[in-house]
């Protein structure tokens, strides 16, 4: 949706002009698959079915699995979760949830919450699934020494290898060197895989396979899309468009906070994978040049209809600095009428007949009408429904996005030297050896 007839907006020159760099970024971005820092782009074409087969092996003798992992390592598994299995999984009786175990996932070192997780999960019937991309970060290597010991008091030091799996760079790291000492499993991240462009890959799809999510759809979805990515261009390709308009809002009309707004409470952690996609990848300090140019759109989290009675004034009347992004969907698996009520509810009566989807529905077309109204763009994506193959979809369109929006602000998209300057610091600050001099400059 066009912005509303007052606001600063897209003009058809403005879309028409930034054509000839969109197709070029896309040309090189199609020419990259695979390789170098877009390995990822390939995952689509890697066959998913070992995980699947290795959860079917696997699952049953557990009741939960836990994840530790933090930012690319945990996200796409709690995006996919949060979408694809059913609501209140872990509350679930072991009949209701077909035999597969419950899920946890580590991805902060709060005490108390991790000492009150520890407590619930049984070691005797828990698979701990430790992600760690370079196999040192501090967070995900605390919270696999505390499980561990609990673990090892619990079972003994053998049985640890039955107990954990970890997966990591096929490189020597911290956390490689310690699954070979305990003969515990090494799954690798395939190269070119960054933390926040790993959900295709095994970093998300064991973890999701071993709860029973249908990861052969999920990467069917991804592969789908792949297809559309490389046969269309400009404004009719999904990637472009949402890189393209994005980019134009941020840096023509002073629109850099992109809210990504689902209505649908399965999407609302697709929403939270993508603030760190878009935000590692594209806040950078330098350009590809090494001049400082301090870029990077700001975004954000919001869900509908909750964040209508939270965020939408400001977004509505506050600074015309934002572009919302709507993730809709067309069919909900449930439709939830709502009652006509009697004459005590006389003033409510307006909502009997209609559903909750209905009402869910009409909610979203209000708040994009009231944002047009107010001049303040959005862009809506719907999605058929939520399935494995929709949401696949979903989240690689998302990745080639972040790399087309790379090359559009000319950023390096795959590094990240912001977060890696803080967790150095913590090293320094944990004493670990090498650290010292950084150590003393920060206290
Ligand atoms: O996307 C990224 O690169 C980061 O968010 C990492 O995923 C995060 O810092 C965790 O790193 P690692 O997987 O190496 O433990």
């Amino acid at each position: 949706m066009a912005a509303g007839p007052e606001a600063a907006a897209l003009t058809p020159r403005a879309l028409e002009g930034l054509l000839p760099r969109l197709e070029e970024a896309r040309q090189v971005v199609l020419a990259g698959a695979g390789k170098g820092p877009l390995g990822w782009m390939d995952l689509p074409q890697h066959d998913p079915q070992p995980w699947a087969e290795f959860a079917k092996k696997t699952g049953g003798q557990f009741e939960a699995v836990l994840v530790i992992g933090i930012g690319g390592s945990a996200l796409g598994t709690i995006a996919l979760a949060r979408a694809l299995l059913p609501f209140f999984h872990n509350e679930l009786s072991p009949e209701e949830r077909g035999g597969r175990p419950r899920l946890y996932v580590l991805d902060n070192v709060d005490p108390e919450e991790t000492a009150a997780l520890i407590k619930r999960l049984r070691p005797d019937r828990t698979l701990v699934n430790v992600v760690s991309k370079s196999g040192t970060t501090a967070e995900s290597m605390a919270g696999l020494l505390v499980v561990k010991e609990v673990f090892e008091a619990a079972l003994g030091r053998e049985a640890l290898r039955s107990h954990f799996i970890f997966t990591t760079d096929p490189i020597d790291n911290a956390l490689r060197r310690m699954g070979e000492a305990l003969g515990i499993p090494v799954l690798d991240i395939p190269p070119g895989v960054g933390g926040r462009f790993s959900v295709l890959s095994v970093v998300s799809l064991l973890p999701s396979a071993l709860v029973g999510i249908d990861v052969c759809g999920v990467v069917a979805g991804a592969r789908d899309m792949a297809e559309w990515i490389k046969a269309s261009s400009g404004w009719e390709n999904p990637a472009c468009a949402f890189a393209g308009v994005h980019y134009l809002e941020d840096t023509t009309l002073g629109r850099g906070t992109c809210v990504m707004m689902p209505y649908c409470a399965r999407l609302r952690d697709v929403a939270d994978w993508f603030r760190q996609l878009w935000a590692e990848s594209l806040g950078k300090e330098v350009d590809r040049q090494g001049q400082i140019v301090n870029v990077g759109p700001h975004p954000v989290r919001a869900l509908g209809v909750t964040d209508q009675h939270s965020q939408l004034q400001l977004y509505s009347e506050g600074p015309d600095d934002k572009i919302i992004t709507f993730l809709g969907v067309r069919e909900f698996s449930e439709s939830v009428p709502i009652p006509t009520p009697g004459p005590e509810g006389e003033a409510v009566a307006y909502l009997g007949g209609h559903t909750l989807a209905e009402l869910m529905w009409a909610e979203q077309k209000a708040t994009a009408w009231t944002l047009w109204r107010r001049g303040r763009p959005s862009v809506t994506i719907t999605l058929p429904r939520v399935d494995a193959f929709s949401v696949g979809a979903l989240l690689y369109m998302l990745e080639v996005a972040t790399a087309i929006a790379g090359e559009l602000y000319d950023v390096n998209a795959f590094d990240q030297p912001g977060v890696e300057m803080s967790k150095q610091a913590t090293y320094a600050l944990m004493g670990r050896p090498g650290y010292e001099e950084l150590a003393a400059e920060i206290v």
